[in-house]
């Protein structure tokens, strides 16, 4: 069997908006994550923090001295960045995803020069990240841009936003290109299909376009504006690599029904088609297709198309949690966990939030990548997020993850046995911070539990879990010692 090779990254990550804090210290301005109210799990419309309509936008904008916005706390990172690199150091981590928080440095987004205490803060954590021997892998964007870009512009809708993102980006690369020396441009670009105030920072309802257009068209300047930042990275000759995230939504026809299979394979290349375009350097004839035959208009400048081109990745990146039944039935699908309709796939577990249990999904998606891109692959986020409480003598016997990352780490070991060409594994929230979906802590997937709850109360004081004792071992053993 092979093992894993030497170098591979180990390690975990963690998104600004979810686990930063610091709000508005600084100068840091807001950002759209930062208008987020807390629902909680049990209102009916929890799902609306990631669905937010301008009405509820405004709504918390107006209200924020009664509302609780948990974004803004996160799990305190700015103020115990120290502690949680030592940590992670203490785990042997190689690598630490991370990302920028846009508006720390451009609190508006359209600033030409960045806050100085936003500067020195990442060159803080960049100098931290090294005294272990870690190297920072970072996110330009994770579901972030400035509030006043959302409020302004609506977001990626506008191209005014390709010119705000470069710039920021441009910035990135001069003043920490030697501090870092892997970069991904967005996170899970393809997520704005799903949920666009999220992924692309705007309300579709406030577009000139119809839905559809406005989507397309916003993923389209992300796309761009991601193309232009990997040909500078390129063009500056920067000692690293740079790549683009999707999240990675293996799916399986229901039957051998030739429709089935049909459905499933447009469902695949819908996934696929925006890391297609950032690693081919074209769009795909299927999407454009698509476009043309559902009156979808999407305005494609020339330059833009001479940046896709030039601007190519080094690697592809992926989120990978579970996986999805297609049925040419669309029918059949219902309402699983957060915000997904689902066929159940009655060959899997699943977590206490729904989503499938599917290490072999993962091996397959990596295979799969290797072969349809010839570009490594970075496996950016794998993780269980779980209701989790603390013992009194201030343990956590997480078996439930470890035994669930035991399984994806062997598929992932078994994928480079087939010949998947992996860079690194950073498991999500490595230490607890606010879940995406519900906007909470109530989901957690860390190695270390940090005491918070949902409504901003508690220490903040982090404890290790059974699992960062195990994770530690597989680091030191390079896989080895996986069950
Ligand atoms: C990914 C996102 O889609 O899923 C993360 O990039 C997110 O930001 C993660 O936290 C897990 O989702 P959730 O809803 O469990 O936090």
């Amino acid at each position: 069997m092979t093992a894993f090779p030497e170098g591979f990254l180990w390690g975990g990550a963690t998104s600004s908006a979810q686990f930063d804090g610091g709000f508005s210290e600084g100068g840091r301005g807001p950002s759209h994550m930062d208008h987020i109210r807390y629902y909680g799990r049990s209102h009916p419309e929890g799902q609306r923090t990631m669905f937010l309509t301008p009405e509820d936008y405004e709504y918390n904008k107006t209200h924020q001295d009664e509302l609780y916005f948990p974004y803004r706390k996160g799990s305190d990172f700015y103020h115990h960045y120290k502690e949680d690199i030592a940590l992670m150091g203490e785990m042997g981590f190689k690598v630490f995803r991370m990302s920028v928080s846009w508006s720390r440095l451009f609190p508006t987004g359209t600033e030409e020069t960045p806050l100085p205490a936003g500067v020195q803060f990442y060159h803080d954590v960049f100098r931290e990240c090294h005294k272990y021997g870690i190297e920072p892998l970072v996110t330009m964007i994770h579901y972030e841009i400035p509030a006043y870009l959302t409020e302004t512009y609506n977001g990626w809708d506008s191209r005014k936003t390709i010119d705000c993102f470069v710039r920021y980006a441009k910035f990135l690369i001069d003043e920490y290109g030697s501090e870092v020396k892997y970069w991904i441009t967005m996170n899970e670009i393809n997520m704005i299909m799903h949920i666009p105030f999220l992924g692309g920072g705007m309300f579709t309802e406030r577009s000139e376009r119809d839905r559809e257009s406005c989507i397309y068209q916003a993923l389209h300047h992300m796309l761009t504006a991601s193309a232009a930042a990997v040909k500078y990275y390129h063009d500056t000759k920067q000692n690293g690599m740079i790549g683009l995230m999707i999240a990675r939504l293996q799916n399986y026809p229901e039957t051998c029904d030739p429709k089935d299979a049909l459905a499933c394979q447009e469902q695949s290349r819908f996934n696929y088609f925006p890391l297609d375009t950032a690693v081919k350097g074209y769009y795909p004839r299927f999407i454009l297709n698509y476009f043309a035959n559902n009156g979808i208009h999407v305005e494609m400048e020339p330059e833009d198309l001479a940046l896709i081109r030039e601007g190519t990745i080094d690697f592809t990146a992926i989120s990978y949690y579970q996986t999805d039944v297609i049925s040419a039935q669309e029918e059949k699908k219902e309402p699983i966990g957060a915000f997904i309709r689902k066929l159940k796939n009655p060959y899997l577990k699943q977590t206490d939030w729904g989503w499938g249990i599917d290490p072999d999904g993962l091996r397959y998606t990596l295979n799969d990548m290797t072969d349809r891109y010839g570009v490594p692959v970075f496996i950016v986020e794998n993780g269980i997020g779980v209701t989790e409480t603390i013992n009194e003598d201030k343990t956590v016997h997480d078996d439930y993850r470890i035994a669930y990352l035991n399984e994806h780490l062997k598929a992932v070991r078994d994928a480079i046995h087939d010949g998947a060409d992996v860079l690194g594994y950073t498991m999500w929230g490595c230490i607890d911070l606010v879940s995406i979906s519900y906007c909470a802590f109530a989901k957690r997937y860390g190695f270390i539990y940090v005491d918070a709850d949902d409504l901003g109360n508690g220490s903040y004081k982090r404890y290790r879990k059974d699992s960062f004792y195990w994770y530690q071992h597989i680091i030191e053993t390079n896989g080895e010692s996986l069950e």
